[in-house]
């Protein structure tokens, strides 16, 4: 059987051993604190879930257009006027298998094979490996821990090579929590489009904003290619729901390509997400992301008393990055025995690049609830006292 050289450019997650082991402790009998995976402990919406029960009544298991329904897209046209006070018409909209589904649509419709796409360093692992998926090649774009591993118009610039086609970048961002400012967005914005190139905004993290309202890349640019989902914001995770903003002229080709590699997504999911966008919803979701800013400045607090260093301005999505390396000289390893001796999961950084000193950091994800943070630094703080 001939298997393409493709399989041994995709990484595996790093956490996925540790993820592994604290499964294999827990059925010990172990108490363990998941601080890995980035995905908060908070069910659906309950107006989600009723609207999801009376879709799957009524029978709303046969396909949709490949579009999604256009009541959907319509309704979020109608979150990007409310929420961020941008115009976009629902013919601009492409519901989506999750943001995955979008970022490999996006990364379709504009990546030759050879084309090269800047992914920043640290970020999120999947990005490299969908450029891999369409033939380009991925280019870190190394972020600067002097500059809080913020991404930043001039290194966007420097790094850009001849043949660099499009860019991915993320605000708020996984695994930094960075939240880019208005002015920083434009900026960025501008270095691509100057260079004649494509960018791919990673809005995914967008709502879960701790310090500053809610802002889209399309307050200042109308040719960017705008991903989020239900994931985060939504609590949707594993609904498999997300979306793509294009300008409406890429929205032909981009059916063609829906059509073929996704057919629909999911029916009863797109149902469901209506309820998203109800006010009770929304007031839900507010509530939600005032308890997860709670956790956070809890944690910012705090952490500085365990040795762990908070990299960068944390205002966003809900992950916090540590520059573990007064305590340790590798983080992996730090991740590993912390995990066998204290029962605290966190990623190493390593997940998270290879060009931005991976060795030194890890994140924790703050998905659970305060109580159990502060259980989680009760116990970092022993583990690095007994380590010194
Ligand atoms: C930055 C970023 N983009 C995209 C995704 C994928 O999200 P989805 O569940 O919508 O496919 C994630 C998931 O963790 C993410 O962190």
């Amino acid at each position: 059987m001939h298997i393409a050289r493709r399989c041994e450019r995709i990484a595996p997650f790093h956490v996925m051993a540790l993820l592994e082991r604290a499964q294999q402790l827990e059925a010990q009998g172990r108490d363990l604190v998941h601080l890995e995976v980035g995905e908060p402990d908070f069910p659906a919406p309950a107006p989600v879930m009723a609207a999801a029960r009376a879709a799957l009544e009524a029978g709303a298991t046969r396909y949709t257009p490949a579009t999604g329904l256009p009541a959907l897209r319509e309704a979020i046209a109608g979150h990007y006027r409310d929420f961020f006070g941008v115009t976009v018409v629902p013919e601009q909209v492409l519901v989506t298998p999750g943001a995955s589904g979008a970022l490999q649509l996006a990364l379709a419709l504009c990546v030759d094979p050879g084309d090269e796409v800047l992914v920043t360093d640290p970020g999120y692992p999947c990005n490299r490996h969908f450029v891999e998926l369409v033939n380009g090649r991925p280019r870190s774009l190394a972020l600067d821990p002097a500059a809080g591993l913020r991404v930043t118009a001039s290194a966007l610039e420097q790094a850009w090579g001849a043949g660099t086609v499009a860019a991915v970048l993320a605000s708020p961002d996984n695994p930094t929590g960075n939240v880019l400012a208005p002015d920083e967005v434009a900026g960025l914005a501008d270095t691509v489009n100057g260079r004649g190139g494509t960018l791919i905004m990673d809005e995914i993290y967008q709502g879960l904003n701790h310090e500053q309202r809610p802002h889209s890349v399309l307050a200042h640019t109308d040719q960017a290619l705008v991903i989020n989902s239900f994931s985060k914001f939504f609590g949707m995770t594993g609904w498999r729901l997300g979306w793509l903003i294009v300008p409406e002229a890429l929205t032909e080709p981009l059916t063609r390509m829906a059509q073929n590699f996704f057919l629909a997504p999911s029916t009863p999911a797109q149902h469901a997400a209506l309820a998203a966008f109800e006010p009770d919803t929304l007031a839900e979701l507010e509530q939600r992301r005032q308890d997860l800013d709670q956790r956070r400045r809890l944690l910012l607090e705090r952490l500085p008393a365990t040795g762990l260093k908070v990299v960068g301005e944390p205002e966003g999505a809900f992950y916090i990055y540590l520059d573990a390396s007064a305590v340790s000289d590798d983080a992996f390893g730090f991740c590993q025995r912390l995990l066998e001796e204290e029962g605290v999961a966190l990623t190493p950084g390593l997940d998270f690049g290879a060009a931005h000193e991976p060795g030194r950091y890890l994140r924790i994800a703050y998905t659970v609830p305060c109580d159990r943070l502060e259980e989680a630094l009760m116990r970092i703080r022993r583990f690095v006292e007994s380590s010194a």
